[in-house]
């Protein structure tokens, strides 16, 4: 007979049979010598459950889960080589364009960054032979689309193995499916729609194509990018509500946006085209752009407003408030800022799951006094 310290370490329950109505959080760093999934770095059960689930939701062939957006989007950088010429889009996510800087520059790789919501670039594009275009459609912020076919057919034109890269986070796959319109690789943050809650970070990355896969699975692994069997768990959780907080998220916006037409301290207001075709359908956040007043008030805005967010943190289920300028594009420096178009009067408004008619008046009582 084994000693106590002995069956202490090795007493374990054969779960197979417990049959439980959820996928339990496989929280292990190793499996036996039998199981596909080897070592908690290379998969997870969780993380297989979920990448099921996103190739389903975007018909794509491989999916790969990983812990943040941001790494997601530098596994794709990885993908580069001295020497190669990268395009990415001058509206773009303030973290993105700070990593695609500091990384062409380290590495030697050349970085142009073109207007590609402008189709005057596309002439530009024709000069060049790029090995990588990097975009989110619609872009962040203003939330204006760029034709991903018409995109990845100019930069094909000169090199067939240019690398098409959607950031398709603000859409979701729910209203848009890039790898439809000849991307090559899709990411995502999944710390926004995806969790909801504003409770767990993840990234992810699909694609259909074989090699570009196992180069990904390979970085995942050797480079320790997946993500963590309880937060693969969470997002899981939340996928169950995916479909039906977009939808409600998007009811509630355009609500929003017909009664904030009216109000005479905002000067313009950011909403994607929905052209029913790329972009089928929306969630819940937009940009407004609001009078010199209110940029002046705002720390006193923020006090007084009792059902938004004021935090780091969008796309869930309670609504929130911020203003690139001093929060998702605040690294970058004033030249950068203003080449973008970011002023301090720009201000992203998420809805979340409350009241509209609630959301309406908290933003009046807060912006009008
Ligand atoms: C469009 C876009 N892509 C990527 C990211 C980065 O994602 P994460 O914060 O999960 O690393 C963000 C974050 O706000 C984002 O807005």
């Amino acid at each position: 007979m084994p000693k106590i310290d002995s069956e202490i370490l090795h007493t374990k329950l054969d779960y197979r049979k417990s049959h439980p109505s959820v996928t339990p959080i496989f929280q292990a760093s190793g499996f036996e010598a039998d199981s596909s999934d080897f070592y908690a770095r290379k998969s997870t059960p969780n993380t297989t459950e979920l990448e099921d689930i996103l190739k389903k939701m975007e018909n794509s062939k491989y999916a790969l889960a990983v812990s943040t957006g941001m790494s997601a989007i530098f596994m794709c950088l990885n993908l580069l080589r001295p020497g190669d010429k990268v395009l990415i889009c001058s509206k773009i996510y303030g973290c993105t364009y700070k990593l695609f800087t500091m990384y062409c520059q380290q590495h030697g790789i050349k970085l142009d960054i073109l207007d590609l919501t402008n189709k005057n670039s596309y002439q530009e594009i024709l000069k060049n032979k790029y090995d990588m275009c990097f975009f989110e459609t619609p872009t962040n912020p203003f939330l204006y689309s760029i034709d991903i076919l018409k995109v990845s057919n100019i930069c094909k034109l000169n090199n067939k193995d240019c690398l098409i890269i959607v950031d398709n986070t603000w859409a979701t796959p729910i209203c848009q499916k890039p790898l439809d319109f000849e991307a090559d690789i899709v990411v995502y943050s999944g710390t926004k729609y995806f969790s909801g809650h504003s409770d767990v970070m993840a990234g992810f990355l699909t694609t259909n194509k074989t090699e570009l896969y196992e180069k990904l699975l390979e970085l995942r692994f050797y480079g320790g990018f997946i993500l963590v069997p309880f937060h693969a768990w969470l997002i899981r959780r939340s996928l169950q509500t995916f479909n039906i907080r977009i939808k409600q998220q998007h009811e509630t916006t355009l609500k929003l946006i017909d009664k904030l037409k009216k109000c005479d301290f905002i000067r313009k207001i950011y909403y994607p085209t929905i052209d029913g075709k790329q972009l089928t359908n929306y969630g819940g956040i937009i940009f407004v752009e609001v009078d010199d007043q209110i940029v002046n008030n705002y720390s006193k805005i923020l006090e007084k407003i009792k059902l938004f967010g004021t935090g780091t943190g969008m796309a869930c289920v309670t609504s929130m408030i911020a203003q690139p300028y001093t929060g998702s594009h605040a690294s970058l420096s004033e030249k950068e800022k203003s080449k973008m178009g970011i002023t301090p009067n720009l201000i992203r408004l998420c809805f979340g799951l409350e009241d509209p008619e609630d959301l309406y008046e908290d933003l009046l009582n807060a912006f009008k006094n």
